[in-house]
């Protein structure tokens, strides 16, 4: 028998948002994550051959949702957290916290994190060791606290940090950059982070992206990660929303 090996395709839309194309190797089938606008995703999909048989929204926020119904016109189901079910227009199907689902013939594991927004999931590939975090996470950052409180937020960067150190992280915004300049702000001991930006810097200046990051590489370098505790982590998310 023919391993199954789940594809992932990053696509980028809008000025610095991602969404990721997801299907099985042997299969023509195509899932979307977060499509935020219609007609590029139409173009991609017809270039690669592939059709649309799935759109999960990791939150209700319009650079995570902004294509789906049309992508869907009306025939392919759009899912999202059970919270969000209501707020999603043309949402088939609300998700539930661990619950257990085939996404494009593999095994997708649902993780409530709320703190972004309140109905904010991570979906996560075991076999394929990657983790979609929407809003939650990003490579040097996390997402603003618009309906969460700093302790759900960390509660929620808790249960990610609990997978496996080599899980992939695919992340909603190119922002690594800029992120990158905070954590120096910071002036932290972390001799690694200057060797880790310029190969940021390398990626992005060939047209690349800096998605997927790795969990273990953010446990060392991400400041909203590596606080030692609440308050300093507060501190560090309000210095972030000013710089
Ligand atoms: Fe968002």
């Amino acid at each position: 028998v023919a391993s199954k090996t789940l594809r992932i395709q990053i696509l980028p839309l809008l000025s610095d948002n991602f969404s990721y194309v997801l299907h099985d190797s042997h299969s023509t089938l195509a899932t979307i994550i977060d499509p935020s606008e219609s007609s590029p995703v139409r173009k991609f999909l017809a270039k690669e051959a592939l059709n649309l048989e799935l759109i999960i929204c990791t939150h209700h926020h319009l650079d995570h949702v902004g294509g789906a119904q049309e992508l869907a016109d009306q025939k392919v189901p759009i899912w999202a957290s059970d919270y969000d079910r209501s707020r999603i227009a043309g949402c088939t199907r609300g998700l539930s916290d661990s619950e257990e689902v085939l996404v494009a013939g593999h095994k997708m594991r649902v993780i409530f994190v709320p703190g972004h927004t309140l109905g904010q999931i991570a979906l996560y590939f075991e076999e394929a060791s990657a983790l979609f975090v929407g809003d939650t996470l990003f490579s040097l950052g996390c997402g603003r606290l618009f309906e969460g409180t700093a302790d759900q937020m960390i509660a929620s960067l808790n249960k990610l940090m609990a997978l496996p150190d080599e899980t992939k992280i695919y992340f909603g915004h190119e922002y690594t950059l800029r992120n990158g300049e905070f954590v120096e702000s910071l002036n932290l001991n972390l001799p690694e982070l200057k060797t880790y930006l310029q190969h940021v810097r390398d990626l992005r200046s060939k047209g690349n992206f800096s998605t997927p990051s790795l969990l273990d590489l953010e446990k060392r370098l991400n400041p909203f990660l590596n606080a030692h505790s609440v308050e300093e982590w507060t501190r560090r998310r309000a210095l972030r929303n000013h710089f």
